[in-house]
């Protein structure tokens, strides 16, 4: 019954569309709804009144748990204002695991305290029996000179070569803001931040699925990953952006038989899990306290897929450009990558 409305994007109103689908069925929902900021969308108001807001938000929540399958999670991507209610209400029929605060720096503007983070909830439908992988990005490190950003002293030795376990607050990943780099849609989400979600809670050919589709960001995220997708919008000029862009997706975000996500021609998320079968396709620092100032690297770097079809470049994304950053140690020139 679910087969027939996976790998698509249906278009229409969430609540009415959510209907067809059946109880316990999809393994991940993830909702990134209109934060009611009066934004610019084509098919939709995002200006409520207060409880108006709240009330509908808390019908598709609703929905979103239901369908979800006992071992599976439930996210919910918004500013913390409104986050604190959908919480309220969910603590009653799902299980809380964590509030994951997705750094969002903003220009100064004159006053304390300004919105610098989105938050996205993260449920499990039951206690007990979900998915959950631990995942690593790579090490944080100073964008100039290349070196790790913490001091680590004596410890360097025992660093994981790949990069620290992620925790609940990510600084590694920013929003898109150049309109060059975007499609035409006010607020499409970085897509290697659905990968990491994806990648944390579901396994090759699970149910993602997304009631807030926009242009799509989820769907192509879960069919590069391997896994099967739905995602409902009710304007049909972003569904058939996502079409468009699902067409040219591959199931390719893959190194050997390990699903991973790429990102800027590097791997910016692993499983911890599948270190073991990724690490020989890595140049790994010898010895590992080089690792201050020396990336692991990509033996060949012709095992990075080809990101195409979509908003790809992110000039803003905090790494480093290994090309043709150098830094001088010593005598030594380095080549940092
Ligand atoms: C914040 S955006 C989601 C953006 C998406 N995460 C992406 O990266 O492209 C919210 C989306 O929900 C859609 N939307 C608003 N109300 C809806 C409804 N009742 N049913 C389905 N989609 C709706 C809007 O058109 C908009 O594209």
């Amino acid at each position: 019954m679910i087969e027939k409305y996976t790998n698509r994007i249906l278009q229409g109103d969430c609540l009415e569309l959510f209907k067809k689908i059946p109880d316990n069925s999809v393994d991940m929902t993830f909702a990134d709804p209109p934060f009611n900021l009066k934004k610019k969308y084509t098919s939709c108001a995002d200006s409520l009144e207060f409880q108006e807001y709240l009330n509908w938000c808390e019908k598709w929540i609703y929905e979103m748990v239901r369908v979800t399958k006992p071992t599976g999670s439930i996210f919910l991507h918004n500013l913390p204002k409104w986050l604190t209610y959908y919480a309220t209400y969910l603590n009653k029929f799902a299980n809380f695991k964590h509030w994951i605060a997705w750094d969002a720096p903003t220009a100064p503007m004159g006053k304390s305290l300004q919105p610098s983070h989105y938050g996205i909830l993260f449920y499990t439908k039951d206690i007990k029996g979900a998915k959950i992988y631990e995942l690593r990005y790579p090490h944080k490190r100073d964008r100039k000179q290349g070196f790790l950003w913490k001091d680590y002293g004596g410890k360097k030795d025992l660093l994981h070569p790949f990069g620290p376990l992620v925790s609940d607050v990510w600084t590694d990943i920013h929003r898109i803001k150049h309109n060059t780099k975007r499609d035409q849609h006010p607020c499409q989400l970085p897509i290697h931040l659905m990968d990491r979600l994806i990648l944390m809670t579901t396994d090759e050919n699970d149910i993602v699925f997304d009631p807030f589709s926009g242009t799509g960001t989820t769907a192509i995220s879960a069919k590069r990953l391997g896994r099967k997708y739905i995602g409902i919008e009710i304007d049909t000029k972003y569904v058939e952006i996502s079409e468009k862009k699902l067409k040219n997706t591959k199931q390719n975000f893959k190194v050997g038989d390990t699903w991973v996500s790429f990102y800027l021609k590097d791997i910016v998320t692993i499983r911890n899990n599948d270190w073991n079968n990724l690490e020989k396709y890595f140049i790994i620092p010898n010895p590992l306290r080089s690792i201050d100032y020396q990336r692991v690297k990509l033996k060949d770097k012709k095992i990075i897929p080809n990101e195409n079809g979509f908003s790809l470049e992110n000039d803003e994304f905090d790494k480093i450009n290994g090309e043709d950053l150098k830094i001088s140690i010593g005598s030594l020139e380095e080549k940092v990558y």
